[in-house]
């Protein structure tokens, strides 16, 4: 299987709560490497920007209210066929809806406040990354190289 990048973003409402420390023992644990994170306050716009393949969806400006109501870490994540493990581990959008076991299982508060993203597709993956990130950022070890 191919080595990955994705995107994943610790939301306001698992920063507000403490629970940054969970989420990325849990993405530890599960061997996802850790090659670029920062934290920061997305503005309106910038949460729009980021999301703006939702931008028709009725919820979008709920969406990018709350996604830019606090801080939030965002972080590049390295492995094999890591876009597909972290959806795994996220869970279900809804964490009515979600595995036991996964990430919005057990923190999500709502189909909103549900903890944590992450990208669904490589283009996505690319994309987000460029997002939030210049190269010099990213701390990948060289290709190939295990
Ligand atoms: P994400 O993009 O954040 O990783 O989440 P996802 O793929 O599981 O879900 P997506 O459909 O892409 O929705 C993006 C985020 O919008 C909020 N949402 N609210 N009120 C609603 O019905 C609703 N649906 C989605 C959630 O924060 C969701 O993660
Ligand atoms: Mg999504």
């Amino acid at each position: 299987m191919a080595v990955e990048q994705t995107l994943t973003i610790i939301k306001p409402d698992g920063v507000a709560r403490g629970l940054m420390g969970r989420v990325l023992e849990a993405l530890e644990t599960e061997g996802m490497k850790i090659v670029g994170m920062k934290m920061l306050q997305l503005t309106k716009r910038g949460a729009e920007g980021f999301y703006q393949v939702h931008r028709n969806k009725p919820f979008f400006d709920s969406l990018t209210s709350y996604m830019s109501s606090g801080l939030v870490v965002v972080a590049v994540l390295e492995g094999e066929g890591i876009i597909e493990r972290l959806r795994r581990l996220m869970g279900a959008t809804d964490p009515q809806k979600a595995t036991p076991g996964t990430l919005r299982h057990r923190y999500g508060l709502s189909i909103q406040e549900n903890v944590i993203h992450g990208s669904d597709s490589p283009e996505t993956a690319r994309w987000e990354i460029a997002y939030f990130f210049n190269q010099t950022e990213i701390h990948s070890r060289p290709l190939n190289s295990g």
